[in-house]
């Protein structure tokens, strides 16, 4: 009886174990690899993810091209070291191709400002951009999905030569897949499925591939009104859909970086499957935006401002201390 007593402890004890195992495996699935989690804000700031879409669609009404201005400053946020609001950092958000100064990002800073006077400096910029990005997506007719959240927001910009690692519109596919590659985005869906954020938003006319006739006319078209801009996705410019692959599988493709997607193997499955089949784009670009979303920066702050880091002040006049600056010229000192 005892023996058989302490049989059912061992198998109890086992079960205890194995559901422990269970709910571990749960709540690890939870957080990703990246060490975001879906759940990070929920019980410091409960009204975050409302205040994001309210902010997003009122944004939106004013302006459809919010949907394009968040994805790419996300975009650019992201490859160059990670998805740290860096890209709202001078000189970074004036640098190379963010140098007309991307919009939407004082959009950003008016969310930041609405979510710290409701939860305080809980949530930082880098995770605003990310959530916000999300909505604008599904808010233009494209996917609904979860995004992680936990970033934190950088100290310091992306220097010139981390910009530079955001591809070129002129780029061949081998170019366009080392640039995703470093930064784990390994997969030809990822960078075909992230592609199609080009099915919202404008380039200017420079931008534009002029290799065929077709390219030769958009372009002269683009040329002849000053300031105008081509949409990247000829046939619905504004909703989040997939016709930007069916316009690139016709050779129809602005950027000649959209271009070349279709035809090279690696890549031209990708521009076909989410062509004929919306859902597949829709699947694949949740799960890639997601992994875009994952690149890690240096750890950060939550920044009190998106455009600049907390305490800049305290550190560049240490900076100039430290470097020996004659005091009674530091514009600072005396302040
Ligand atoms: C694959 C490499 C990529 C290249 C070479 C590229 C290049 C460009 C270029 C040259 C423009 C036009 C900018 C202008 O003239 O103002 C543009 C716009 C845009 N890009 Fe990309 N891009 C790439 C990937 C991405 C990704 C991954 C996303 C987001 C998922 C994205 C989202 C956008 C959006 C939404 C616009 C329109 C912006 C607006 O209208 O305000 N791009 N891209
Ligand atoms: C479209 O793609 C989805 C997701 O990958 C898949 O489940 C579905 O079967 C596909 N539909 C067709 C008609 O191929």
């Amino acid at each position: 009886m005892a023996a058989r007593s302490r049989g059912w402890c061992v198998v109890l004890g086992m079960g205890l174990v194995l559901a422990a195992a269970v709910v571990r495996a749960v709540v690890v699935t939870g957080d990703d690899d990246a060490g975001l989690s879906l759940d990070l804000h929920a019980a410091s700031c409960p009204q975050l993810e409302g205040i994001v879409r309210t902010a997003v669609q009122a944004a939106r009404a004013q302006d459809v091209q919010v949907t394009a201005g968040l994805l790419r400053i996300f975009f650019h946020d992201c490859l160059p070291q990670g998805c740290d609001a860096s890209i709202l950092l001078d000189p970074e958000k004036r640098t190379g191709p963010n140098a007309r100064g991307p919009r939407a990002l004082q959009l950003i800073e008016d969310i930041r400002a609405k979510v710290h006077a409701r939860c305080g400096p809980t949530v930082s910029c880098a995770d605003i951009i990310a959530l916000a990005t999300r909505d604008a997506v599904s808010l233009a007719g494209g996917p609904s999905f979860a995004m992680p959240q936990g970033r934190t927001d950088s100290l310091s910009p992306a220097t010139s030569g981390e910009i530079a690692l955001l591809p070129s519109p002129f780029s061949d596919v081998n170019t366009l897949l080392a640039a995703f590659s470093r930064r784990g985005l390994a997969d030809p869906a990822d960078l075909v499925a992230l592609s199609g954020g080009h099915t919202v938003g404008k380039a200017g006319c420079s931008s534009i591939r002029g290799n065929d006739d077709f390219s030769r006319r958009i372009a002269a078209l683009c040329a002849r009104t000053s300031s105008r801009k081509q949409s990247l996705d000829i046939i619905t410019p504004d909703a989040f859909d997939n016709r930007y692959f069916v316009a690139v599988k016709k050779a129809r493709g602005v950027l000649l970086s959209d271009h070349v997607l279709a035809g090279d193997q690696r890549t031209a499955r990708f521009v076909t499957a989410f062509a004929t089949n919306q859902t597949a784009f829709f699947q694949q670009f949740a799960k890639s935006l997601v992994k875009l979303g994952n690149i890690r920066g240096a750890a950060g702050e939550i920044r009190n401002n998106c455009f600049r880091r907390n305490n800049a002040r305290v550190v560049s006049l240490s900076l100039s201390l430290s470097l020996d600056d004659d005091i009674i010229n530091n514009p600072l000192a005396d302040e």
